[in-house]
């Protein structure tokens, strides 16, 4: 007997621990994940839907490990029912989140260079238009005013809108149908009809753009689909996502601004411009963005880590949120320090499933910090902290409004 079987032999699973979706509030980091990452640094969890268990990396090397070795497939999970945070599960063909390669590439190609740092250099002074505007309508009305509805909701719905090629009447439409499918209130049957809806208005759209030489997503995805390299279908299930994402914006700026309202020391270094970037950078590695793990991915063969078998066929999570805490890489890794340098963060996550839309989230989330903290010299909550109303029963955690004043 090897060395190597002797461990694999030996090793006990450990136990599999209840994960159940809680409401936290404010930018509390889930106690439950935090108890994981004491337990170990590989850890089984059984969340609220779907059947059986699944093992959870934390630690920030296995989670850059896990992520970028193609012994994991996303696609695998398309054809099980792995435990989860979602109630509902309706993979669709075209969804990079669910390919692997080469069909993850093929995919993302004619989508790419509508996301590039070129593309969002172009982008940004429209970008700043649209925000000069909603933010030139909050002073106009005076204080106070909720910033989630008058600017952090508004301001990422239109400039998503823009890179899609959203046409302006339909942009209300979408933007409902968006909120209702990341909610996990209002039940399965409410977010099957949203997605019902969205995704019937997307393949139309496509379509009616496919002789479009413009260069906005539809009309990139509507040629591509002409020259034959990915399906109408597959068109259609790459969109839905990037459609959707914009929503993230909204509520990972929402915890940024609270943040910032809530310590002025913070307020202050951002400030200085030199300081920014960074500043920026530690928040989003601080920010625990979204409520419990995101999509698993499945063992393809058995791996061995940390002494235990993730055997072929189990379900694999990592939390990029954990990652952003291991205190070997990140020292003092719950405290927000401004100075914190390197950072590198997985905020959007690491290897092909990388955030398509990182440079546009960062562009936006600069404007907005920026513009938001610049043109209301004087900004305040105008409740107490801990009166401000979080979302509840959501995939991606964020203050339901955020009541300003200055
Ligand atoms: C994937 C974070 C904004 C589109 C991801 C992942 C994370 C993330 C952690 C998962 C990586 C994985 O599955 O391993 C964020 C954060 C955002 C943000 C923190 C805002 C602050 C956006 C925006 C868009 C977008 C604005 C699009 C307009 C996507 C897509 C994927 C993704 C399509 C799937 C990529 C793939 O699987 O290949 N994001 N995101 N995200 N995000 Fe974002």
């Amino acid at each position: 007997m090897t060395e190597e079987t002797t461990t694999l032999t030996e090793q006990v699973p450990p136990p599999v621990r209840e994960w159940p979706a809680h409401d936290l509030t404010g930018t509390e980091f889930d106690p439950v994940l935090a108890d994981l990452m004491r337990e170990g640094p590989l850890t089984r969890i059984r969340l609220p839907h779907g059947e059986g268990w699944a093992w959870l990396a934390t630690r920030y090397e296995d989670v850059k490990l896990i992520t970028n070795d193609p012994r994991f497939s996303r696609t695998e999970v398309t054809r099980r029912q792995v435990t989860r945070l979602a109630p509902n599960f309706a993979p669709r063909p075209g969804s990079l989140a669910w390919a692997d390669q080469p069909d993850h590439n093929r995919l993302r190609k004619p989508v790419a260079g509508a996301f590039t740092v070129g593309a969002m250099k172009r982008l940004r002074p429209r970008a700043q238009q649209i925000l000069d505007e909603l933010l030139d309508g909050v002073l106009r009305d005076g204080p106070p005013a909720d910033l989630v509805e008058r600017v952090l909701e508004p301001f990422p719905i239109t400039v998503v809108s823009e890179v899609m090629g959203v046409p302006a009447e339909d942009r209300e439409q979408v933007h409902a149908w968006t909120r209702q499918i990341i909610s996990t209130s209002g039940g399965s049957e409410a977010a099957d009809r949203a997605k019902n809806g969205m995704y019937g208005w997307i393949r139309d759209t496509i379509r009616a753009r496919a002789h479009s030489t413009d260069e906005d997503v539809y009309a990139l995805l509507g040629a591509a689909v002409g020259r034959g390299e990915i399906s109408e279908e597959e068109a259609v299930g790459l969109a839905g996502p990037l459609q959707i994402g914009g929503e993230a914006v909204t509520h990972n700026c929402g915890q940024m601004l609270f943040l910032l309202l809530t310590r002025p020391e913070l307020r202050e270094r951002m400030r200085e411009p030199q300081a920014r970037g960074r500043v920026l950078d530690e928040l989003l590695r601080y920010i625990p963005h979204r409520t419990s793990v995101g999509l698993a991915r499945i063992a393809l063969e058995d791996v061995e880590l940390h002494g235990h078998r993730i055997g072929a066929g189990d379900p694999v999570y990592v939390s990029y949120l954990a990652a952003n805490r291991d205190p070997d890489v990140f020292p003092d890794p719950d405290r927000i320090d401004p100075d914190r340098d390197p950072n590198p963060h997985v905020a959007f996550g690491n290897g092909a499933h990388y955030c398509t839309g990182a440079v546009l989230a960062r562009l936006q989330t600069e404007l907005l910090v920026d513009t938001v903290l610049e043109r209301l010299p004087g900004l305040r909550l105008a409740v107490p902290a801990d009166q401000v109303v979080w979302r509840r029963k959501t995939m991606i955690r964020g203050p339901q409004t955020l009541p300003v004043t200055w």
